[in-house]
């Protein structure tokens, strides 16, 4: 594409409609100028293109949710996955895989925990930088979101995000930089909320300052579907391209701004020309399109489970040699993925007990609970209880359903339903000889651990995941897993829980995120397990472990051995605690599957970049001289090895960002009577907001029913109808309940007697989607 001159030849009008997409999935086409459209579509744990009738999407394989793929530790796989994925894409017409998403866990109970990697933002960085290298390899370009401080759902179109500036740059936004510098993503997702009182889609000091003075980006930044909230002011901070399309809502305002002299037109320009990059270097090369590859995608996806599951707990009774019965409902109809956007309609799916006969077996079976009344759950509570009392060994499932998780919410509790805590204590109770297998996004709490024989933790294990488990339960392959996040024992002991899910939420627990909190010197603080647990059928010993400077870096080398009797891969973890700090981070990995007797030898380089802490003092990134404390082993507290290392250097780099009144973290002062950001709860008490909200819940209920709107879907709108701020309902019916239309809206809330057969003549023009 010649780059210069098609731009040059684009009008005014053209320029402004080239920022935002046709429909959902879909640039602008302007074939008469030499510019094809390209297609985007989600997402994290596989390809979600949509059928031109809009009902489902093309089968693709659904791969592991992120949240087990983190627990491989293993980069390598990463790009593995990316790189099908991308092929997968490639396949089926689609020029931008909208993934990987990479916020960090704050909080157990974050409902898109399942979609993101980890709570530390080093694993998580180096990860999703793998996971874009591999769908960038086959042309495909990858769209990391969702950028930035968005760890929460509850209230995702209106929160404040309240982070002082030390805790952003250090936590929350070094996943992005790790995988933005490292990954070079063709694009940049902007998130929902606010951060410090700004939008993320027009933060001029994290879309410019930092993403491209201090980062280098030089790619495309799109807006999250629907997060625009001023796009003339979104095109000042940087924010190129806004999805879905706005054809008769936004675009014309920023026709309008240049012709008022209020956006100087280069800047449209700087926009226009960097999402003619994005096409270019995107789009589908001529010729044959590829197949999609089933066999390659499934044999995959099997295989990143496997190496991904985590054994938490085993006395002796894994690996199984005999057959054992099987209880819990979700033996027979598996969760395996996530709800909201990431949701793939998977090329095969295979329950357990399927996989079971597939290999010549059919064991005993009860599902354990119902939903059918009272009566019917109890007589299969009694059931279960009694094939666990009669068998040798029993294969207990437990977890949460696709209702439970999903985009769009977070779970309100970090425990299991109360029908399968009673099905888990009475069967153990019955049978102590009991292995769990856990099925969910997050972490759940498990009081009934210390009984269980064993605890597989399988996650979200996509179409491959249950032949996955049986090859791990039968001891085909060993588990080599480990939690890419803490188990806390209650969700109280999150140092976030003060301020988590509130639509203004404080991160007044600063950096301590995760087992950064948890294992702090001189604290006492339990966890059930650890971040960077998981066990194997054999056991590995470190040896020779020795520590050095290499110019800049850090240089870990060491001897790991398998000593036990079967093969199986280990994660030697590095971790770091900087002079001045309490606590200790993940700095470096190395993951190997050894045969038994097996040994090899280790070297991990710590580069100079993660020995790098921002100050908010100095406002400068800055390297210290003194003892750096270095701990090698299997898990943030199983340490094999320590020493100290004294680094002479103290050099500071002042930074070019500033990100918010850091330091100030206060509740911000709501603004008073309504407005275009006010929510549908603010406005409930009011006769139009009860209206509003009656309406939209009917109309909710009115497209499940006429199988516009899926079950998938359906739950995700539910919960956050109370949350919609009014200007989305203007993006959402395309501009048919106009800017001025919801000015009108708002001069007739605040009229003490509002005319309401205007107000509901209004109302009807608004739709949710
Ligand atoms: C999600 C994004 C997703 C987009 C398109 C949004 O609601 O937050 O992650 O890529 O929808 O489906």
């Amino acid at each position: 594409m010649d780059i210069k001159n098609i731009k040059k030849s684009l009008s005014l009008e053209e320029k402004a409609a080239l920022c935002s997409g046709e429909g959902s999935w879909s640039t602008k086409a302007f074939l008469q100028k030499g510019i094809p459209a390209i297609i985007m579509t989600d997402g994290p744990c596989g390809v979600r293109r949509q059928k031109p009738d809009k009902k489902g999407t093309f089968p693709a394989t659904c791969f592991p949710a992120p949240c087990l793929t983190a627990s491989s530790f293993d980069t390598g796989l990463l790009y593995e996955i990316g790189q099908v994925m991308g092929q997968e894409c490639r396949a089926l017409g689609v020029s931008l895989l909208l993934a990987p998403g990479i916020n960090l866990k704050r909080s157990p109970l974050g409902g898109r925990n399942f979609e993101y990697y980890s709570e530390d933002p080093f694993l998580s960085g180096m990860l999703a930088a793998a996971f874009i290298q591999g769908v960038q390899s086959v042309g495909v370009g990858a769209v990391v979101k969702h950028f930035a401080l968005n760890n929460q759902e509850n209230w995702r179109l209106v929160s404040d995000s309240q982070v002082d500036e030390e805790t952003m740059r250090n936590f929350y936004l070094k996943s992005f930089e790790i995988a933005i510098k490292r990954g070079k993503p063709t694009a940049v997702m902007t998130s929902y909320n606010r951060i410090n009182g700004t939008y993320a889609s027009e933060h001029e000091g994290l879309l410019t300052d930092l993403l491209r003075k201090e980062w280098g980006f030089e790619g495309l930044v799109i807006s999250d579907w629907g997060a625009v909230n001023d796009r003339v002011a979104g095109l000042h901070a940087g924010m190129d391209f806004e999805m879905p399309g706005s054809a008769n809502v936004n675009d014309p305002q920023i026709v309008e701004a240049v012709r008022e002299g209020k956006l100087p037109e280069r800047i449209l320009d700087i926009s226009v020309e960097r999402i003619l990059h994005m096409v270019e270097r995107t789009m589908p090369v001529e010729g044959e399109v590829p197949l999609l590859d089933e066999e390659k995608g499934h044999a995959l996806a099997c295989k990143a489970a496997a190496q991904s599951m985590v054994l938490l707990e085993n006395n002796g009774i894994l690996p199984l040699s005999d057959r054992a019965a099987v209880i819990g409902h979700l033996a027979e109809k598996p969760h395996f993925q996530g709800g909201g956007s990431s949701h793939v309609n998977p090329t095969r799916e295979e329950s357990f007990l399927e996989v079971c006969a597939r290999n010549g077996e059919m064991p005993a079976y009860e599902p354990g609970v119902s939903f059918e009344g009272e009566e019917k759950a109890q007589q299969l509570l009694e059931q279960a209880v009694r094939l666990a009392g009669k068998s040798e060994k029993v294969l207990l499932f437990l977890g949460l359903t696709a209702a439970d998780e999903s985009e769009g919410f977070d779970r309100k509790t970090m425990d299991l339903p109360e029908n399968q805590i009673r099905l888990a204590e009475e069967v153990l109770e019955a049978n102590p000889n009991t292995v769990i297998v856990v099925m969910a996004g997050g972490v759940l709490n498990l009081p009934f651990a210390e009984k269980a024989a064993a605890i597989l933790y399988v996650y979200l294990g996509g179409q491959g995941g249950m032949s996955a488990l049986y090859d791990l339960i039968f001891g085909r392959i060993s588990p080599g897993g480990k939690l890419a996040e803490s188990f806390p024992f209650h969700i109280e002991d999150t140092p976030c829980a003060p301020w988590f899910g509130q639509q203004d939420t404080l991160y007044g627990e600063k950096g301590e995120i995760g087992y950064r909190y948890y294992d702090k010197q001189d604290s006492d603080r339990k966890v059930r397990w650890p971040f960077g647990h998981g066990l194997t059928y054999t056991r590995f010993e470190l040896s020779d472990v020795s520590v050095q400077k290499e110019e800049a870096n850090i240089r870990v080398d060491g001897i790991l051995k398998n000593v036990g009797n079967m093969s199986a891969a280990q994660v030697v973890q590095v971790y770091l605690t900087i002079p001045g700090e309490t606590t200790h981070r993940l700095v470096g990995f190395w993951k190997k599957e050894l045969s038994p007797e097996q040994k090899e030898t280790f070297s991990v380089v710590i580069e100079d970049d993660r020995l790098v802490a921002f100050r908010e003092g100095t406002g400068s990134l800055e390297w210290i001289g003194g003892s750096y404390l270095v701990e090698v082993g299997f898990s943030s507290r199983d340490i094999c090895f320590s020493t100290e290392i004294m680094l002479e250097m103290h050099t500071k780099r002042p930074v070019i960002a500033r990100l918010g009144d850091s330091g100030k973290l206060c509740s911000r002062t709501k603004r008073r009577g309504f407005h275009a950001n006010s929510t549908v709860t603010d406005l409930l008490g009011t006769p139009i907001g009860d209206l509003l909200y009656k309406r939209l819940l009917q109309q909710l209920q009115e497209q499940l029913e006429k199988g516009e709107c899926d079950e998938n879907f359906y739950h995700m709108y539910l919960a956050q109808i109370r949350q919609y701020p009014l200007r989305t309902f203007v993006l959402a019916t395309h501009g048919a309940f106009s800017f001025a239309m919801l000015e009108r809206l708002l001069e007739l809330l605040s009229d003490p007697e509002p005319d309401m057969e205007e107000a509901k003549s209004l109302l009807r023009i608004i739709r949710v989607i």
